[in-house]
């Protein structure tokens, strides 16, 4: 195709792209949690995720295949949507788009600096959102390795993330926070006692953003989720992190009437390797 040919060809995708955006932010996934939240305030969220380079890459990545549709929204926050759409698997998958907003940049830029893995940081607003994406898909990675229970990430782009889809059908699995007094909470509290230690021995990682609000509950297992911030066990924050990660899980299932060890006891077990 000749370059001006191309370009051509690719504005119109684009713009069919955008049509289609729009379009699906009406197509709530969830519909149970829609009125409880403020629809403004989310319209405005949609709008501002899709600049003209996101735009074109996800027309890129469902023009190579990588993605076979986006068919709508799961979740819309300040820093990321998430959408559902179909992996080239097949699967249903969460799409995780980061926002290029350099306020947000300016927090991430605290989260990134002093982590081992990330030697250069970029002062670039997009390129430091494109790198926390890529701690997230990262981050993902090794949780999953280690055979914790976290979405399986299939692709990074940019401020795009892909991953597992939490969820039954067009229902994705509800947080924590909104299960009325789970069934086996005990086990639960155990098992996310197990993701913390594990995380920190055998993928060398602390979550940074443990709580309710950050664990789905499906098919009655936690799956914990937004594992962005997660920095490395030797950044110089890591220990104050683990300790408010401790704070927040003990916390919500006292709250929820679990019996609770002695958090200091439990903090001990984990930064000592076995
Ligand atoms: N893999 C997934 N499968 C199903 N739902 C998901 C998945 N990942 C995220 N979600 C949904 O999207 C919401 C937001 O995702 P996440 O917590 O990763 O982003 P966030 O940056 O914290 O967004 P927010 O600012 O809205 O809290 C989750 O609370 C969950 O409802
Ligand atoms: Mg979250």
């Amino acid at each position: 195709m000749r370059h001006e040919d191309e370009e051509e060809f690719n504005q119109e995708i684009n713009k069919q792209l955008t049509k289609k955006i729009d379009l699906l932010e009406k197509k709530w996934i969830d519909k149970r949690r829609m009125k409880r939240t403020d629809q403004s305030r989310k319209r405005a969220a949609v709008e501002s995720v899709f600049d003209e380079r996101t735009i074109f890459q996800l027309n890129k990545l469902l023009s190579k295949g990588v993605l076979r549709n986006i068919e709508g929204i799961i979740s819309a926050g300040k820093e990321a949507n998430v959408y559902l759409g179909t992996h080239e698997s097949g699967k249903l998958a969460a799409i995780k788009i980061y926002k290029i907003d350099s306020n947000t940049s300016k927090w991430m830029r605290n989260y990134i600096i002093g982590d081992p893995r990330f030697k250069h940081v970029p002062s670039n607003v997009s390129k430091i959102i494109f790198l926390w994406a890529q701690k997230e898909y990262k981050n993902l990675k090794r949780a999953f390795k280690v055979k914790l229970r976290v979405p399986e990430p299939y692709h990074v782009k940019n401020n795009i993330l892909i991953m597992e889809y939490i969820g039954f059908g067009e229902t994705p699995a509800p947080k924590l926070k909104d299960i009325e007094n789970p069934v086996n909470k005990e086990e639960i509290f155990e098992e996310i006692l197990y993701f913390i230690k594990k995380l920190y021995q055998k993928a060398g990682l602390v979550h940074g953003d443990l709580s309710e609000f950050n664990i789905l509950y499906h098919n009655q297992k936690p799956h914990v989720i937004d594992i962005s911030q997660a920095i490395s066990i030797h950044h110089p924050k890591a220990e104050v992190f683990l300790v408010r990660d401790i704070k927040n899980i003990f916390n919500y299932f006292k709250k929820i009437d679990v019996i609770t060890p002695d958090p200091a006891v439990f903090y001990q077990e984990v930064i000592t390797m076995a």
